[in-house]
């Protein structure tokens, strides 16, 4: 049976929630395996939305669901989240949701630090979602971490949070913020254990189990390629790997399996957050992609940076991310404009690059290189089929083809599930 892999190959938001919902009625399983609630992936389901941030997407069909230990773990955001969803119906149980046992929590001292250094004088910041996402992973890696199986005990979790104090208080003080409430956290994490205990479990042996059983096992890549920790535009990036190859680790599985990758593309490009961005436009174009494509984000409604579909950067993501396929998105958005620009290569001091270099000086100093291409009257706006598109969309959908290198598996035509043309299915076998 197949497994597909779905990451975002450009700065996040490309639309990766539709496409797993689109894909995950062929699904048994849907697996995050990386970030936490920095994302929001959106769901339009008929006349329902559905906002989420750290659940898989697959719980809205009621597929086995699963967070992986790559993943980051705000326990009072996941409680809030299971309870806005039983709001809207989507009974969420330990039947349908696991929380790999080995999975790092996220606490209010994470937040507290990330917005603390984003507001300090004289560095400049990130732009984070101020989640606590970049210090939670910091005490992961730094083996500081609290893990969900130290909540089932009350010595270890002690252990656990002095451990964690002797670094933080540390650093709390150089930042003028006042120690941690030691026994406040204590009883904080005692009262909430309960919330996330029941759905702990070895989530590498479900998925070795399932795997053997013959189901199918959807991942769901949060951010995208271009925020990847090593890989993206550092230090604008997030604190995970983002990339394909992450799916594997982040849930216990070998990269044997994986069989399809499907990499979320978005027919222009959109950035949220500081940082490079080479295509970026400060002109009516730019401000009809963000009104048209209702570009502002889902977790903290900023505006997003909007600019025309870099082909570079996507090639580039393809390769990093082991791309087989790409399920272009918000086609439609591109409705109406006159002439359409696809960047085709940098300018960098005086020579001509086909790639993003590492340096971020350098990457700062990348100009666009563009082709024109002629765009479309028509709309395009819920079409089902290639035979409903006007001629130019389908030369520019072939035209990202080339430049890209890659094939595109899935087109999508609106916010809705079904708007969406199957070229190749990444389930087959
Ligand atoms: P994600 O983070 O990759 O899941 O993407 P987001 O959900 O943050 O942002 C994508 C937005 O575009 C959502 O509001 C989707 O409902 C919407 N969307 C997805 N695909 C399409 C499409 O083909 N056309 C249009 N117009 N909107 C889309
Ligand atoms: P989805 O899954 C877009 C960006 C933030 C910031 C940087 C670091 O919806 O595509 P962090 O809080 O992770 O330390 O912030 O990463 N960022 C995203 N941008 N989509 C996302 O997720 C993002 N998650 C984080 O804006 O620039
Ligand atoms: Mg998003």
């Amino acid at each position: 049976m197949a497994n597909v892999v779905v990451v975002g190959a450009q700065w996040g938001d490309e639309g990766k929630g539709k496409i797993v919902d689109w894909l995950s009625e062929r699904a048994d399983v849907v697996a995050r395996f990386q970030g936490g609630h920095n994302a929001g992936h959106t769901l339009v389901i008929g006349n329902s939305v559905y906002k989420l941030s750290l659940l898989p997407s697959g719980v809205v069909r009621g597929k086995l669901s699963v967070i992986g230990n790559g993943v980051v773990l705000d326990p009072w955001h996941l409680e809030a989240e299971i309870a806005k969803l039983g709001g809207q119906g989507v009974n969420i149980t330990p039947d349908n949701l696991l929380i790999a046992e080995n999975t790092s929590l996220i606490l209010p001292l994470h937040g507290e630090l990330d917005r603390a250094r984003e507001g300090a004088v004289g560095v400049a910041k990130i732009g984070t979602t101020g989640r606590g996402i970049g210090p939670a992973y910091e005490d992961k890696v730094g083996r500081r971490a609290i893990r969900v199986a130290d909540l089932a005990d009350a010595a270890t979790l002690e252990t656990r949070v002095d451990r964690l104090l002797a670094h933080h208080d540390a650093l709390r003080k150089g930042l003028g913020l006042d120690p941690i409430d030691r026994a406040g956290l204590i009883a904080a994490l005692q009262a909430i254990a309960p919330k996330v205990l029941p759905f702990a479990a070895p989530v590498w042996k479900v998925l070795t189990e399932a795997r053997r059983a013959g189901k199918r096992i959807l991942f769901e890549g949060a951010q995208g390629a271009l925020l990847d920790v090593d890989f993206g535009t550092y230090p604008y990036v997030t604190s995970s790997n983002t990339l394909a190859g992450q799916a594997a680790t982040g849930v216990g599985l070998g990269p044997t399996a994986i069989d399809f990758v499907l990499g979320i593309v978005k027919a222009y490009t959109t950035r949220v957050g500081e940082g490079p961005f080479p295509a970026e436009l400060f002109d009516e174009d730019g401000e009809r992609l963000g009104t048209r494509g209702h570009e502002f984000g889902t977790v903290t409604g900023r505006k997003r940076r909007c600019g025309w579909f870099d082909a570079v950067l996507v090639r580039q993501t393809c390769a990093t991310s082991g791309v087989s396929g790409i399920a272009l998105t918000k086609l439609d958005v591109l409705d109406g404009f006159k002439t359409l620009k696809i960047c085709v290569g940098y300018m960098l001091d005086g020579k001509q690059m086909d790639y993003l270099p590492t340096a971020a000086n350098e990457q700062a100093r990348c100009t666009p290189i563009y082709e024109e291409m002629e765009g479309w009257s028509e709309s395009t706006a819920g079409a089902r089929s290639w035979a409903q598109l006007p001629g130019a969309a389908i030369k520019y959908v072939r035209r990202i083809e080339e430049l890209i290198q890659c094939p595109v598996a899935l087109l999508s035509t609106s916010p809705e599930r079904d708007d969406t043309i199957l070229v190749t299915d990444p389930f087959a076998d």
